[in-house]
């Protein structure tokens, strides 16, 4: 008997579209339909990523666009080779809140020169490990400012004139990556409600598992 490979499926998106809260609700539907599956996130899943986590949010810490890049790949292989592959090979889906395309978007913001680098840089890193879904949750930049909002009241955020910038920039960077690979990410208006944009993940994920 042969294993059939899980596939690999990524939420992405710029912070507070939603990605925790769907990712919460994709866990609880394939659960309760009995679908093999992980949850992980990046940069996370192995012990040395949440190193490189802690690296970058460390407050006085000036990383370099290309520096930051490649802390995230560093990062990125280790939880491939450890956690992503070895799941994939064992056959279940793996279901990851953020990947490459949150490097190519954040760090790439849609330059083309800046995007193909980010690209060689993770064919040399992890080779040809490349999402086979990717859920794209899009959300305007009036609503997703009343969210960042919300959190900065709460005292999640900072800078917030710099964290709505750079929001920004990954957008217009997300924006360039629907356009480059339409196959592979779809975008989803992560505007409407929770429920709403749960029903539309769960049909892609179905289409895609050939549910
Ligand atoms: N579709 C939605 N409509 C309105 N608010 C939402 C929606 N999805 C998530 N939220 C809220 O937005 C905030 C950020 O959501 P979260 O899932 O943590 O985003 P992310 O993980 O992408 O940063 C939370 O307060 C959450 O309750
Ligand atoms: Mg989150």
């Amino acid at each position: 008997m042969f294993a059939v490979k899980g596939l690999l499926i990524t939420l992405e998106g710029v912070d507070a579209c939603g990605k925790s809260t769907q990712m919460s609700l994709v866990k609880k539907w394939l659960t309760s339909i009995d679908i093999p599956h992980v949850l992980t996130r990046e940069p996370g899943g192995v012990p040395q990523a949440d190193i490189v986590r802690s690296l970058l949010s460390r407050s006085g810490n000036q990383w370099s666009s290309m520096g930051q890049a490649l802390l995230l790949n560093a990062a990125r292989v280790e939880h491939t080779v450890a956690f992503i592959t070895p799941n994939l090979s064992a056959g279940r889906h793996v279901i990851c809140d953020r990947y490459f395309d949150s490097t190519l978007a954040y760090q790439g913001q849609g330059d083309p020169e800046r995007v193909e680098k980010l690209l060689m840089i993770h064919k040399m890193a992890v080779g040809n490990v490349i999402p086979d879904l990717t859920l794209w949750l899009d959300v305007d930049a009036e609503r997703l400012n009343t969210r960042l909002q919300r959190r900065a009241q709460q005292g999640e955020v900072h800078d917030f004139e710099k964290k709505k910038n750079l929001q920004e920039l990954a957008r217009k960077g997300y924006q360039y990556l629907h356009q480059q690979f339409p196959d592979r990410i779809k975008r989803i208006e992560a505007d409407m409600s929770v429920a709403e944009v749960s029903y539309i993940i769960q049909k892609y994920i179905m289409q895609y598992l050939g549910l």
